[in-house]
């Protein structure tokens, strides 16, 4: 390793921060060296904050009806392949009667855009999940809705927001989605959760076409600017009924080189080991947790919709993938070093900032 990644690794450590030539420079000279210093200072940063803890998270994939069209994803609405389901609210309470048993203490519910699921429905499911489950966290997935919608599933207590910036750049986005999608419409989007008061997560897809090391470079520069509370970031995988089906796959060694560069950059974030991680490679959450993640997502839909909610071919949900199967996923983690928590897993903010957890009235 040359001088200068040495002494760029060494300062994004250190200040958090490095300019966007030197995030681009970190990724053109990719090497195992640097892969190996980035994940040692990663991993001891997560240490420092969450010990040896990894949170998990109950995912409950409530419809694959979409509105959007993006050309990556395999729930697009063009698919006419997808077999299209939904789940009802009792559905949706009973997986979380299953996830609390299992010891799950966050619900993540994640869905298409699905213009059946209204706030008044989502708001009364909310109620009822936060009534029953007073010490658990909601987390929602459910994309781009307007600032009103958003205002009212945080008051009827959702408490965290997942919503992926995909790329970064607007011209890479451009090329990922239709052109009644918009780019800044998402940035707004997560300004707005944020500002509402949520816990809020972006996150990208790495190596999706067209993705350059520069498109990955401002992906970071917005993420040490954001400080997003989580980050779900995962390899590119190939849908067979997309117009994406022949494209490469993304690979585990540069996913794991930025799980341990977002580390550093903001050291408290939630970070999870993806599913599509666990999908390209046997051992890919394990190497995921070492590279500095340190939230694991099992999948807690009913069995009967499981093989449905499919981004990509072959995503998993069975194994340790699979919520029912949480010792299996326990014993994994046990074997490389870390623990799974019984636990919300809230975000640990440093010294002086805690009590930024506190919900705000709105
Ligand atoms: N490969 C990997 N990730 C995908 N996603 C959608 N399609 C794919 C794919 N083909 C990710 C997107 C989206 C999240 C729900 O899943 O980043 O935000």
């Amino acid at each position: 390793m040359n001088e200068r990644l040495y002494t760029l690794i060494r300062t994004l450590a250190e200040k958090h921060s490095i300019s966007i030539d030197d995030y681009r420079y970190i990724l053109d000279n990719y090497c195992i060296e640097a892969a190996d210093l980035l994940r040692e200072l990663a991993v001891k940063a997560r240490k420092k904050i969450y010990d040896n803890s990894v949170f998990v998270r109950g995912l409950i994939e409530i419809s694959n009806f979409c509105k959007n069209d993006c050309f990556y994803c395999g729930i697009r609405r063009s698919n006419k392949n997808c077999s299209r389901y939904r789940l009802s609210s009792d559905q949706i309470i009973e997986c979380a009667e299953d996830g609390y048993k299992l010891g799950f203490r966050t619900f993540v519910l994640q869905g298409g855009e699905d213009a059946y699921f209204t706030d008044e429905i989502l708001c009364d499911l909310i109620t009822k999940l936060k009534e029953k489950y007073s010490d658990c966290a909601v987390t929602l997935s459910l994309g781009e809705r307007g600032r009103e919608s958003y205002l009212r599933l945080y008051n009827a207590g959702a408490d965290r927001y997942l919503l992926r910036h995909e790329t970064a750049m607007k011209n890479h986005y451009e090329k990922l989605h239709p052109s009644e999608m918009s780019f800044q419409n998402r940035m707004n989007c997560l300004y707005t959760l944020r500002d509402i008061g949520y816990q809020t997560g972006c996150g990208f897809m790495v190596g999706s076409p067209f993705q350059t090391n520069e498109a990955l470079a401002q992906d970071l520069k917005f993420i040490e600017t954001f400080k997003p509370d989580m980050c779900g970031i995962g390899p590119f995988i190939p849908h067979n009924s997309t117009p994406f089906a022949a494209e490469k796959v993304g690979s585990l060694e540069t996913t794991c080189y930025l799980l341990s560069i977002i580390r550093l950059i903001y050291p408290s974030v939630l970070l999870p080991s993806t599913t599509a991680l666990g999908t390209i490679h046997q051992r890919g959450r394990e190497e995921g947790i070492l590279a500095g993640a340190n939230v694991v997502m099992p999948n807690l839909s009913p069995f009967s919709v499981r093989g449905k909610y499919e981004l990509y071919d072959n995503k998993l949900c069975t194994g340790e993938e699979s919520a029912q199967c949480l010792n299996e996923l326990c014993d994994r983690m046990r074997a490389i070093g870390y623990k799974v928590v019984i636990d919300r897993g809230d975000i640990k903010k440093s010294e002086g900032k805690r009590n930024l957890l506190q919900r705000k009235e709105k």
